[in-house]
């Protein structure tokens, strides 16, 4: 009798733990994906990915907890009887093998009749645009080909859940960007559920539904890219997910959800909205992406926004935008970046210009310090 998960989740993680001796690599997590979604776990080297995705794929065995998938606990089910396979990266593609022979292996271990096998594998290979390629191999082949061969075989065996851990670690930047939507385009005509591990924020951002942001054997935050930028739960999520400003300070008072906080860091009050404002007196601490800051020449005279004045240290051209850095009268350094909108001759900032630089309150968010 297998036990059934309670919910329609499609891949349900129940507290699950591993522990290596003393060490917790994975520390009581849970999650719930649903079929179909593009599901990232992002994280920090060594925080325990890959221990997680293996539990996933049977590899390794839990020390407690659960995995469901589609309603039937899998946790004690041999690898081999899981309807989920793991994409490794491309060097563990066969080199002795042409790409054909690579993309049919999972199939000749079935015993597939062989027009199956050629007609599968031809299949695949159309997938990942590697028609022309079935009679090269892999060191004919460039990376981005071949880890194209490695996701075909480990497609062919039409998994219900893909495990990629890293699968574009080896690509340099640009092949990264375009194998990235061939990813999400390979996902979406198939359908397959694929949980992504990568240290990359970015790539998390792009390709995923949603993201588990996970630090030490735990998830911090579970959300969609959307959220977990724009509402980090608190400081370590703001500051892995992209660039954020933060000010240490203390709740002078709160109201119509709306907190002030008195912060040395910066040299005055600054209001942030915040549902739940935490008490008086609390330390906390204002966090501000840097592309929700304004930066003017002049004093802007919109009283509700905050306003701080400092002098550009250090400034970067990235054609698009342009990234500041602005130091405060306190010596705090504040980063800003301003899109490139106009082809202009507008006047830009320079080296050591005395400047403003604002933000709504609404821009701001409150976290625990
Ligand atoms: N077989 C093992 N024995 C002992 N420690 C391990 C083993 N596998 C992984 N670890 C440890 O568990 C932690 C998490 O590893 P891992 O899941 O590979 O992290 P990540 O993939 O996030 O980089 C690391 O500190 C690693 O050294
Ligand atoms: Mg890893």
């Amino acid at each position: 009798m297998t036990a059934r998960s309670s919910n329609s989740a499609f891949i349900e993680v129940r507290k699950l733990s591993k522990h290596f001796g003393d060490f917790v690599a994975v520390d009581a997590v849970s999650l719930k994906i649903e079929r179909g979604e593009l599901f990232s776990i992002l994280g920090g080297s060594g925080c325990g990915k890959t221990t997680l995705l293996r539990m996933l794929a049977g590899f390794e065995t839990p020390t407690s907890g659960q995995v469901f998938l589609d309603g039937v606990d899998i946790t004690n089910q041999p690898p081999y009887e899981r309807p989920v396979n793991m994409m490794f990266q491309s060097y563990a593609v066969f080199p002795h093998m042409t790409v054909e022979q690579n993309v049919a292996y999972g199939l000749k271990k079935e015993r597939l009749p062989k027009e199956e096998t050629a007609s599968r594998v031809r299949e695949m290979l159309s997938l990942v645009k590697l028609d022309d390629f079935g009679a090269r191999k892999p060191n004919q082949l460039s990376g981005g080909q071949r880890q194209r061969v490695a996701l075909a075989r480990a497609l062919v065996k039409k998994p219900k859940v893909l495990l990629l851990d890293e699968p574009l670690a080896a690509l340099d930047k640009k092949l990264r960007e375009h194998t990235q939507f061939e990813l999400m385009n390979i996902q979406d005509e198939l359908g397959i559920t694929f949980v992504v591990v990568t240290h990359d924020q970015e790539e998390a951002m792009i390709l995923s539904n949603r993201i588990a942001v996970m630090e030490k054997g735990r998830f911090e935050q579970i959300g969609t890219p959307k959220e977990v930028y724009e509402f980090p739960r608190n400081r370590f999520v703001a500051d892995f997910i992209g660039t954020i400003n933060t000010f240490d300070g203390v709740v002078q008072n709160s109201g119509d959800g709306i907190v002030t906080v008195a912060s040395d860091e910066c040299g005055q009050s600054l209001r942030a909205l915040c549902d739940k404002p935490p008490k008086n007196g609390s330390d906390v601490c204002i966090a501000v992406r840097p592309e929700k800051i304004f930066i003017s020449q002049y004093k802007p005279d919109n009283h509700e926004d905050a306003c701080l004045e400092g002098v550009v240290e250090d400034l970067g051209y990235f054609g698009n935008l342009s990234l500041y850095r602005i130091r405060l009268a306190t010596g705090k350094v504040v980063q800003v970046s301003s899109q490139n909108r106009r082809r202009s001759i507008e006047r830009s900032f320079d080296w050591d210009d005395n400047v403003y630089i604002s933000w709504r309150p609404r821009s701001a968010l409150v976290l625990e310090p």
